[in-house]
């Protein structure tokens, strides 16, 4: 009898004791949206940092390809079998050609394949792929009999592994462009380029190029098609390029500017890319920009894969933390000149001066930029005054041209509170945050925006990452840690999709031997790209976007940290879905119970997709899924339109539920 009462006291202590510790339920309010989520939501920052363009997505294999590096020979390596003086000279044309004056002239009495020979390392090696073809291509020049070029793939270990060769039509002393293409007969990721000189006489050689037939989109000369598919498979709502600091520049004259990266590659000026003396830490010295990949191929790239393209340029003023040089306020002319123009380059009818160079360029039609921003992280007075002069020109011409501006380094602090008070009193269409911080900041920030006033500019979170070790340290590491407290942070931004209308991780991409800054979303050698845990944490947001808030409350408080939870709902008007996001950054299971209100029939079939793992974990070329997104079914109770979660430890989830 004894053990009956026991047993049943016990009984009503823990139901009771469960029923006083059940969380309340999560309430989603179906019937009345908050605001709408724009399509530029969630899109992507490039820049050329990491070898992110040139040893990157710009599919050129041959590095160094013009000898207009600062060391002309850099990554070149000539090859004799008996060494005769002047066979090799690096030659200037300055006074002809401003934009790519140096060539190399190649000078052969009776030579034979392997005699003399010259080899390029590429960017880390070369990534070359069995049985693809590759498309050697050269400008030259000569007069006597021709010198014929004999070109090889080499693996690491020197075996030839492609080869072709070019034998010069041309003997009139005029400038030449020709190619011939092979087919590789072996995989390697450590690949060389080797010329050898055939004949008698000189040959003049620069843009020496190779690439790989297998580009995006098949185009000649164009970009690696696997680095590509990963930024087309996040569906960006917008791309920023080109950056970035390379927007600023170490000194004025290292600024990025568009018009000398648009037209024949011949004629677009290299200039040394800045993250090239940046950090002594991770110096680069064979880091410059060709600019093969310049702004036509950026706006084409924004087309191809549907994203509004989001153009950063110079204010004036060169990067503060380097040389800070501005240009004088008599003098900004020109920068207020080329925003302008750009705007016609992308949008102008072909009979316009720029609109003509982009259909000379290949797209008569127009881009339909709406967008730009004026200066990357500058700050102070001085970018006040620019910007006040670039908005004036900028909006008489284009009054509806949105313009995005700089709120400096740093999401607080004086520098950001004097541009963040300046801006708003502008009216600045869109306002640029940028945060690099650690983890713990993402959690606590996770309500940042719901204070923020709806009616005046917009923020762009146009540069963030969880940094594990806080600053741009070389030890921090993509782990889950970092991706889940963005995960936890962007349900802010989402939930605030009234005053947050754009946001971008950064930087995009590092190549695994070639980077400078760490972490980083995508990582690449020269065969491979792996997405990290924030990639897909990036991916989950920008696929199951929805078209418009929806109130997500515990006891009516949104969901910025109570018993670690963060979490947002969106409505998805397109597919009638209501799309849940979680994040659940404590040790511990937890279970909760999600209140749908306002709807009337559910479809008691929905898709949960989750991402869960030790925070310590990372991914890898090895294991490039090891933490990635799994999806499977859940019911909901089309009844009572409750849903019940349970939330492993350190765990990311979505729910989509239709609404019938
Ligand atoms: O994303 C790397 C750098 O961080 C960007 O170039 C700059 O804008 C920021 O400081």
């Amino acid at each position: 009898m004894n053990r009956i009462i026991k047993t049943v006291s016990l009984f009503v202590a823990t139901t009771l004791l469960a029923q006083a510790q059940a969380p309340t339920p999560i309430k989603v309010n179906v019937a009345q949206p908050v605001s709408e989520i724009q399509p530029t939501m969630w899109g992507i920052f490039f820049e050329d940092i990491n070898l992110g363009a040139d040893g990157g997505i710009y599919a050129e294999l041959v590095k160094n390809r013009s000898f207009e590096f600062q060391k002309p020979l850099m990554g070149w390596k000539i090859e004799r079998k008996t060494f005769h003086e002047g066979e090799v000279l690096i030659q200037n044309r300055a006074d002809k050609n401003t934009a790519n004056p140096r060539f190399v002239s190649v000078k052969v009495e009776n030579a034979q394949k392997g005699d003399l020979g010259l080899t390029n390392e590429g960017f880390r090696g070369m990534g070359i792929k069995n049985g693809l073809r590759y498309d050697f291509s050269v400008m030259y020049r000569q007069s006597g009999s021709p010198v014929k070029v004999h070109a090889e793939l080499l693996d690491a270990k020197g075996q030839v592994i492609g080869e072709g060769t070019l034998t010069p039509s041309q003997t009139d002393g005029q400038w030449h462009r020709q190619a011939v293409s092979f087919n590789a007969k072996a995989t390697e990721a450590k690949g060389k380029l080797r010329l050898w000189f055939e004949g008698n006489g000189q040959i003049d050689l620069d843009m020496i190029s190779l690439f790989p037939e297998d580009t995006w989109k098949g185009r000649p000369g164009g970009m690696r098609a696997d680095m590509i598919q990963k930024l087309a498979d996040l569906k960006p709502g917008f791309i920023r390029f080109p950056g970035g600091c390379i927007v600023e520049g170490f000194d004025l004259n290292n600024r990025y500017q568009w018009k000398k990266t648009i037209g024949p590659i011949e004629e677009r000026q290299l200039i040394m890319n800045r993250w090239n003396i940046e950090f002594a830490h991770r110096p680069a010295p064979d880091y410059f920009q060709t600019f093969g990949l310049g702004f036509f191929e950026y706006l084409q790239l924004a087309e191809d894969i549907g994203s509004e393209a989001l153009p950063i340029l110079n204010c004036g003023m060169a990067c503060q933390f380097n040389s800070a040089e501005v240009v004088p306020m008599d003098q900004l002319e020109p920068y207020v000149q080329d925003a302008l123009d750009l705007i016609e380059f992308a949008n102008g009818d072909i009979n316009t001066t720029w609109g003509k160079v982009r259909a000379q360029m290949g797209h008569p039609a127009p881009f339909n930029l709406k967008m730009m921003g004026v200066g990357n992280e500058n700050w102070g007075p001085q970018y006040i005054e620019r910007l006040k002069v670039f908005t004036k020109a900028i909006k008489a011409k284009y009054p509806n041209f949105k313009l995005i501006n700089s709120s400096g380094t740093d999401p607080n602090g004086d520098r950001f509170d004097y541009l963040n008070k300046e801006l708003r009193a502008m009216n600045a269409d869109f306002i640029d945050e940028h945060y690099y911080r650690a983890p713990e900041w993402f959690l606590k920030n996770a309500g940042r925006y719901d204070s923020y006033d709806r009616n005046g500019s917009k923020v762009f979170a146009g540069e963030y990452a969880s940094h594990t070790n806080n600053g741009a340290s070389a030890s921090n590491r993509n782990t889950w840690r970092a991706a889940l407290s963005e995960a936890a942070f962007m349900t802010g931004l989402e939930r605030n999709a009234a005053v947050v209308q754009m946001a971008s991780y950064a930087p995009l991409f590092a190549h695994v031997e070639g980077w400078q800054w760490n972490p980083d979303l995508i990582w690449v050698d020269n065969l491979q790209s792996f997405g990290t845990p924030s990639y897909y944490v990036q991916q989950l947001y920008s696929l199951n976007k929805g078209t418009h808030v929806l109130s997500m409350t515990q006891n009516n408080q949104p969901l910025i940290g109570q018993d670690s939870l963060y979490a947002s709902a969106s409505w998805d008007k397109a597919s009638n879905e209501i799309i849940l996001k979680i994040a659940n950054n404590n040790s511990q299971a937890q279970v909760r119970e999600i209140q749908l209100d306002g709807v009337k029939k559910l479809d008691p079939n929905a898709r949960l997709i989750v991402m869960q793992s030790d925070p310590n974990s990372v991914n890898t070329f090895e294991e490039a899924l090891n933490v990635s997104p799994s999806e499977k079914k859940i019911v909901v109770n089309a009844k009572t339109k409750k849903v019940s979660l349970e939330l492993a430890p350190y765990s990311f989830y979505v729910v989509r539920i239709k609404t019938l």
